[in-house]
């Protein structure tokens, strides 16, 4: 018996170490990257927490293109400017797929527009953008509903007469406002509870991604399934999501106005009549109920973040802020509403928002992919199938293509005359086949709320507080940690 054990045992050893062998005669095809240890890989190089100083150091050890591994998974980081600009830019078609993980196939089912492939994810996402360019125009456009979301929020933040207040809720709200009427024709009261169910399910979700539950249901997802967990939460909560999404649906084909259709829904259920008898046709409930979701998770907590920064920026840097206000006080005298067109006279504050969305990077570091083919980017060779993922936040700090890239200077977008300039290497919406759809709306959001806010305010710290944190609150997307700041009206000034 005891020699049947030992035999067993050694049988266990063996095959240990010839799958260990097998994984490190496997990495010869992949880019280099830590040491591989058996059952964690190169993860022990993160053990103590993944900042972004260390993928920047990882990156100046191995090169600008690197593989982390995850365990078994080979994990290829992009790096700084030109290995992000390589992989997504010049193999755009090469990079196109998300990465497509048990989890995500159980839960989605390729369905909506952030984790779906192939030919559904080609129709919604074509159709997708044409249908945000068409609700950004006309009479009832998402302009003017921003207009009027950001004089809201200004007078929520009137209410607190200069008092220190946390702008984090309010904020939220408005933005979550603009998506909810983009999406679903509507806004939703604070008080309505099936609305508030349905921020907290993609409140869970978004928490859920990257958590050991995940990985694990990843790893086995044949056992996972019939064992409690986070996981099965994780589940209800897309199934509740979709109830929430099916429910409109629902409530827009019993009021459908097919010949002026006025929000998202609409303009998705006039397509699915119009492809009714296309056998190609993706377009359905379940896809369209994924698509609203789609826009509502990535369109709310992405903007939101980005305006949170851009007040916390303000309150620490009063010279900017101070120079935001005599743009402000040259171009506008009327008190008439904001408008995007106006940002053509405001090139300091479009520099600004420019500025605060490269210095305080809302995501970790972006989207992963999956490579649909071998792929060769900067002389490296990439399998086909491998994760590949754009560290976008490296390319916003990249030394080699920003003058001061750890300093908050609108600088980076103003040419010597003061006139606004692009940078080729603003890539903080993404870029290639999956860039994000909500950039230009996203873009409108930003100018509007923070140039009304900026008209309405001046921002300070409260009485004895000396300096707020600057470090994020860690997670796929990075807001400031929870801050109080006083909004003193500019007319008391
Ligand atoms: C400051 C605001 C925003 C930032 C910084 C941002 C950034 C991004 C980034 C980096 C990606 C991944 C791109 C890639 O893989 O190359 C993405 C994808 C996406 N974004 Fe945004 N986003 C913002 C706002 C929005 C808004 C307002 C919407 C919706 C109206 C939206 C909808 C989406 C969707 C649907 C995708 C998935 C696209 C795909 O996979 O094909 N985003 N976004």
């Amino acid at each position: 018996m005891l020699e049947l054990q030992l035999f067993l045992f050694f049988l266990l050893v063996c095959l240990l170490i010839l799958h260990y062998l097998k994984q490190l005669w496997s990495i010869r095809h992949y880019p280099s990257g830590p040491l591989l240890l058996p059952g964690i890989g190169g993860l022990w190089r993160v053990a103590t927490g993944v900042s972004h100083d260390t993928l920047i150091k990882l990156a100046k050890q191995y090169g600008n293109i690197y593989t982390i591994w995850a365990g078994p998974l080979p994990l290829v980081i992009l790096s700084g400017f030109q290995a992000v600009k390589e992989g997504l830019i010049n193999h755009s078609e090469a990079s196109a797929e998300r990465l497509e993980t048990p989890f995500l196939r159980d839960a989605l089912k390729n369905r909506g527009f952030v984790f779906a492939n192939g030919h559904s994810l080609k129709q919604q996402r074509r159709f997708g953008l044409i249908t945000l360019r068409k609700l950004g125009l006309g009479k009832k456009g998402m302009e003017q509903q921003i207009e009027v979301e950001a004089q809201q929020l200004v007078e929520t933040l009137e209410h607190a007469k200069g008092q220190p207040l946390d702008p984090s809720l309010p904020i939220t709200n408005s933005v979550c406002n603009v998506i909810s009427v983009l999406a679903f024709g509507q806004r939703f009261s604070l008080e309505d509870e099936d609305f508030q169910k349905l921020v907290k399910a993609i409140y869970v979700l978004s928490k859920f991604g990257a958590t050991f539950f995940q990985i694990l249901y990843d790893a086995v997802p044949w056992l996972m399934k019939y064992l409690p967990g986070p996981h099965k939460k994780a589940f209800s909560c897309v199934e509740m999501a979709r109830s929430f999404a099916k429910k409109e649906i629902e409530r827009h084909k019993e009021n459908q106005t097919l010949h002026e259709p006025q929000d998202f829904i609409d303009f998705y259920l006039v397509q699915m009549q119009k492809a009714e008898n296309d056998p190609d046709s993706a377009y359905n409930d379940d896809n369209l109920a994924q698509c609203t979701i789609d826009l509502f998770a990535a369109g709310t907590e992405t903007t939101a973040t980005s305006l949170k920064w851009a007040l916390l920026l303000m309150v620490t840097h009063q010279e900017i802020q101070d120079k935001v206000h005599k743009e402000i006080e040259d171009v506008f005298g009327s008190s008439r509403l904001i408008c995007y067109q106006d940002r053509k006279k405001l090139p300091y504050i479009s520099a600004v928002i420019h500025e605060i969305q490269r210095f305080k990077y809302i995501f970790f570091y972006g989207l992963a992919r999956q490579t649909t083919k071998d792929v060769n980017m900067c002389g490296v060779h990439i399998p086909k199938g491998t994760i590949i993922v754009p560290d976008l936040r490296s390319v916003l700090l990249d030394s080699e293509h920003w003058e001061t890239p750890e300093e908050f200077n609108p600088n980076h977008f103003l040419d010597k005359d003061g006139e606004f300039v692009a940078r080729e290497e603003f890539l903080a919406f993404g870029a290639g086949a999956r860039a994000c759809i909500g950039e230009q709306l996203a873009r409108i959001e930003l100018f509007i709320f923070f140039t009304s806010l900026m008209r309405a305010f001046t921002f300070q710290l409260p009485a004895g507080v000396k300096e707020l944190r600057q470090d994020p609150v860690m997670g796929i997307v990075t807001p400031p940690q929870p801050y109080k700041l006083c909004a003193i009206p500019q007319c008391t000034i």
